[in-house]
């Protein structure tokens, strides 16, 4: 996450995430999976614009950014764009107005570039950014801490864009081990043309009799040796995805002929990424696959950060 303070205005470009393992290890009482999952923060990033206004409303205005439009065409093709109440953002926003037992408005605008129903966690990387800012914005003062537990509040993804970059997450997914030094890693992702709905899949699926360890993967993120990352990629989710669309069983054949260095499902999909050894090679898998017609290809690597809560 990028934040950057102009007068009152807060901007924030808000990454994506890619699951570079994802391992469900229980069914839990409150109908939520117990997981361990490692997380990277990759671009593209969403623009969040938060300014306080003089009035009591919370008004956001949102679209979709050009880059994915002309790629994708149909609006449909990439994903919903809530309005209001039903968004996220304004949710997070009046979730934390409440909290700190104010009444002060704001208009937000959201730039959306990550495609959504993807596993991408724009959602929950939007939710993050719009408390970051309005905690800025409002001067409210909320610590990490306290924020971090209003985003599990509103996500189970939330908390991970606090604090962005590489990080291994239990629980629900909102308890956050950051991984200290990550290496710089180069993906493709594809949206295909359907999402999926994160709470069909965990409903699909059934937790692991031997859970992959997250451990050989974390090694290989802190000694930089990336082609260890591409082996040690995993999914547990990806298998019970397979079944609800057959665009993770394509997504897969067509990354398999790409050569990259490890492919999967991220998140709860739909998206799928191929690991690259460069920035250079995932232009060139971007640029070949997008001739597939396959849905929204883009090249990413992983994002910088500039938290303000450092
Ligand atoms: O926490 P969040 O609202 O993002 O979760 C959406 C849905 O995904 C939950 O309602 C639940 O069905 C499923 N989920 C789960 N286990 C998790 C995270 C999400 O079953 N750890």
């Amino acid at each position: 996450m990028y934040v950057r303070q102009i007068g009152p205005r807060v901007i924030v470009q808000t990454p994506a995430k890619l699951n570079l393992l994802l391992e469900v290890l229980a069914r839990r009482a409150d109908g939520y999976h117990e997981l361990e999952t490692v997380m990277q923060a990759i671009s593209p990033c969403d623009t969040l614009e938060f300014a306080p206004t003089a009035g009591t409303e919370i008004t956001l205005a949102c679209r979709w950014g050009w880059g994915l439009v002309s790629q994708g065409g149909e609006a449909s093709a990439f994903g919903d764009l809530p309005v209001a109440e039903k968004n996220i953002v304004w949710r997070a926003v009046a979730k934390l107005r409440e909290r700190a037992g104010i009444t002060r408005g704001a208009a937000i605008s959201l730039v959306k570039r990550i495609p959504s129903a993807a596993g991408l966690g724009g959602a929950s990387s939007d939710a993050a950014a719009a408390l970051m800012a309005a905690n800025l914005g409002w001067r409210l003062g909320f610590s990490r801490e306290q924020l971090a537990a209003l985003a599990a509040e509103i996500g189970s993804d939330v908390p991970f864009f606090l604090t962005g970059g590489a990080a291994i997450c239990r629980g629900r997914g909102e308890r956050i081990e950051p991984l200290s030094r990550s290496v710089r890693l180069a993906a493709v992702v594809v949206r295909p043309p359907v999402g999926l709905a994160t709470p069909e899949v965990f409903r699909h699926c059934r937790p692991a009799d031997e859970p992959v360890p997250a451990a050989p993967l974390c090694r290989a993120l802190a000694t930089g040796q990336v082609a260890e990352v591409g082996k040690n990629l995993h999914n547990r989710l990806e298998e019970f995805a397979a079944r609800l669309t057959p665009w993770i069983g394509r997504l897969r054949n067509e990354f398999a002929r790409q050569g990259t260095l490890g492919h999967q499902m991220t998140g709860s999909g739909s998206s799928y990424f191929g690991l690259c050894h460069s920035a250079r090679q995932a232009r060139r898998v971007a640029s070949r696959l997008r001739a597939r017609r396959i849905g929204v290809v883009f090249a990413a690597t992983s994002a910088i950060t500039n938290n303000h809560l450092e």
